[in-house]
């Protein structure tokens, strides 16, 4: 077999192995073992079309206009047609159809949390972690139907060891083992700005997470597909770890999904102002897909309607419902149709010419990112669904400020307080919605609205609301 390095010094990469002759053999091995890991191919590529010629995103207001959804106002209008999407979504479901599917490879850098952003306490009262709190959700949904639903779990290399101990110290939550599979995405090198692959140590290449959208490879890869398959499972039920109010398993939206005969749906909310950073849903070039806030030209963002609604409102909760052979399709290696790479501009410390470690304070790095909405445009039957931001979405991103630990906690303390309300339990609130009291509401013990006012009325002795109770199962 030819040795890595000369593919590398072939394609004028040869700098990375510039101190491979004074590495020790265990370091050698190390370089040796990441180098392969590496797709010159692909790398030769993305330099040529977003390093040397960078295109710019061709949106324009001629191309793009806000896309289609289905609005959450016809629940009201067509109460029939979500009742029997809900019935679908629930055969579904007891038929065993459906896997869960979790993001979370993310570094997590804006909330500053120092450690796997799954494990970050976030339920109001007793500061139960995301991936508990989606652990508790599931199986609900699993005594309610008598099924079971495997979780997929894509970490990064960086998190993937703690995130595995995490759920071995908690027995997996209560989950079967074997139902819970974790692996790691792909990696992908930072160049510089001459399409040089980086190195941050004399045996290490500066590779970094593949973004959310290397989940479609790594599902295939990871052999993910394979034991779907095998299950006779072809939808997967995917969202991002930052986000405890996410119905893991919404047989609504499944619904939605199957009478649509769609191969990837996506939910939306309203944005709540033109400068929210979130993804919008449009359609370019007749195609729907995601445009991040980033790419989209302001003017186009500020644009309202007659009636004073935002033009491009359809917010991307990063939601999405997956046939299997979508992501069998899409998920095959550097093939062609499979998901773009985007270029970001960071900051990566690195190793220069002369061997010392430099610490940028500009971004001096190109990174390649993919993003799993960007296989809109590959799906049959695009379909978008929008519900309510309080139900659904309260994302924890950021230390401070907007969608902050601070912000996802008020969220959920009102969601549970709207649920007491609909079961007669008027709880004091504060002139912004927010209760007087802390009370905490367990997947256990109820998963929704519905859910709660039914295991409400069937205590016999409801205990008296208090500041800090917990309902659990
Ligand atoms: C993301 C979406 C945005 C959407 C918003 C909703 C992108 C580019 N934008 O923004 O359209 O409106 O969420 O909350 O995604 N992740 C990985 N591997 C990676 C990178 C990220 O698994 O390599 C995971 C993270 O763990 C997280 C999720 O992807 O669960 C989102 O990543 P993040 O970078 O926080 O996206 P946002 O900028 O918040």
């Amino acid at each position: 077999m030819i040795h890595p390095r000369h593919l590398f010094e072939d394609r004028g990469q040869g700098h990375v192995f510039r101190y491979f002759d004074e590495l020790p053999p265990a370091q050698q091995d190390e370089l040796t073992r990441q180098a392969l890991t590496v797709d010159l191919d692909e790398i030769d590529h993305l330099v040529e079309i977003l390093v040397n010629n960078p295109a710019d995103s061709g949106i324009t207001s001629h191309n793009v206009e806000p896309a289609e959804y289905i609005s959450i106002s016809t629940r009201e209008q067509n109460p029939q047609q979500w009742q029997q999407a809900k019935a679908a979504g629930e055969q579904a479901i007891r038929d065993g159809r459906v896997a869960a599917f979790t993001v979370a490879g993310g570094q997590g850098t804006r909330l500053g949390f120092d450690g796997p952003k799954g494990t970050f306490p976030v339920s109001p009262v007793s500061g139960k972690p995301l991936f508990q709190i989606f652990a508790e959700k599931l199986a609900a949904t699993e005594k309610r139907h008598q099924c079971t639903i495997p979780w997929f779990i894509m970490t990064s290399e960086g998190n993937h060891d703690d995130t595995l101990s995490f759920f071995q110290e908690h027995a997996y939550f209560g989950l079967k083992k074997e139902n819970i599979h974790l692996f790691p995405q792909g990696t992908i090198p930072a160049v510089d700005s001459n399409g040089k692959i980086l190195l941050t140590d004399k045996h290490l290449i500066a590779l970094s997470p593949d973004g959310h959208g290397g989940s479609l490879r790594a599902l295939v890869r990871s052999g993910a597909t394979q034991i779907m398959k095998d299950k006779g499972i072809d939808i997967l039920s995917c969202f991002q770890v930052d986000n405890p109010l996410v119905k893991c398993i919404d047989p609504v939206f499944i619904g939605f999904h199957l009478n649509n005969e769609s191969q990837l749906s996506s939910k939306m909310v309203e944005k709540r102002s033109p400068d929210e950073k979130v993804g919008m849903f449009c359609k370019k070039d007749g195609s729907t897909c995601v445009i991040e806030y980033s790419d989209l030209p302001v003017e186009l963002q500020h644009e309202t309607e007659a009636n004073g609604d935002l033009r491009f409102r359809a917010g991307s909760i990063a939601i999405h419902l997956f046939n299997r052979e979508l992501i069998e399709q899409l998920g095959q290696a550097a093939s062609e149709g499979s998901l773009p790479f985007h270029a970001a501009r960071k900051k990566v410390p690195f190793l220069d010419t002369e061997g010392r470690f430099v610490e940028p304070e500009e971004a001096n790095a190109i990174k390649f990112e993919m993003f799993i909405f960007d296989a809109l445009p590959f799906a049959d039957r695009p379909l978008v669904l929008e519900t309510l931001r309080e139900v659904e979405f309260s994302p924890v991103k950021n230390a401070e400020g907007e969608d902050s630990p601070e912000t996802s906690r008020r969220d959920q303390l009102r969601k549970f307080a709207r649920w007491l309300a609909a079961a007669g339990v008027e709880m004091p609130v504060n002139s912004d919605g927010t209760p007087k009291m802390a009370v905490e509401i367990s997947p256990g013990f109820a998963d929704s609205k519905e859910t709660f006012v039914a295991a409400w009325k069937a205590l016999e002795t409801p205990p008296t609301l208090k500041d800090g109770l917990v309902l659990e199962a």
